[in-house]
């Protein structure tokens, strides 16, 4: 390999570090100094969506937390809602950070309040699955539940209110009808 671009040296040892798997917290700190690594990173699964230090799920908590006025969920919606904001944690916030507030550095909008996040259920799960624009495709990384539990967090966090959890059928038809 060409060693004389410094540049060009360095994105292929990070790389070469991504694929070995080891070094990928230390490749995630990257995202601040290199916008175009972070997408690469993240694409490959930056962030880590185990969920090795959260709370375990208490129903009457997450109550308090997600009811309104206007909406009582069961504890199967509950858990899902939590269990979509431990995954968002790890998948989505790197880029759109935890408050939803989105991130000009690397050029990710807000999720609270857009209008896609509160729009058309079947175009946002397209959006993840297949990608949009400078976002990563997660058709590979996240599996139907999994992104079905994400996107009715995103859809209620925040003030987003949509007061619905996305089925997981919606996730399985538009996967496989492919993009
Ligand atoms: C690597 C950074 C990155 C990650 C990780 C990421 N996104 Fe994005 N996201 C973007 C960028 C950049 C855009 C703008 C895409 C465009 O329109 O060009 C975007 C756009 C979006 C939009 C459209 C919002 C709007 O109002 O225009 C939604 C919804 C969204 N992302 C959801 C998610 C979800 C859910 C996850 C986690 C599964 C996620 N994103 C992970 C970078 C990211």
């Amino acid at each position: 390999m060409q060693t004389n671009k410094p540049g060009v040296l360095v994105v292929d040892r990070v790389i070469q570090r991504i694929h070995t798997g080891v070094v990928r917290g230390h490749a995630c700190r990257l995202k601040i100094a290199a916008p175009f690594l972070a997408v690469l990173l993240m694409a490959d699964g930056c962030g880590d969506a185990s969920n090795t230090d959260a709370e375990p799920f208490d129903p009457a908590k997450a109550a308090q937390v997600w009811n309104t006025a206007d909406k009582t969920w069961d504890a199967e919606e509950l858990e899902i809602l939590e269990s979509g904001k431990i995954l968002y944690r790890g998948r989505c916030a790197g880029c759109h950070q935890l408050s939803g507030a989105g991130s000009t550095t690397i050029g990710a909008p807000a999720l609270k309040g857009s209008a896609i996040a509160r729009g058309s259920a079947d175009i946002l799960i397209r959006a993840v699955l297949f990608g949009r624009g400078s976002m990563p495709a997660f058709r590979n990384s996240l599996d139907n539940a999994g992104l079905a539990r994400i996107l009715s967090y995103v859809r209620n966090a925040w003030g987003n209110n949509m007061q619905e959890v996305v089925p997981v059928s919606r996730v399985v038809a538009l996967r496989a009808a492919g993009n």
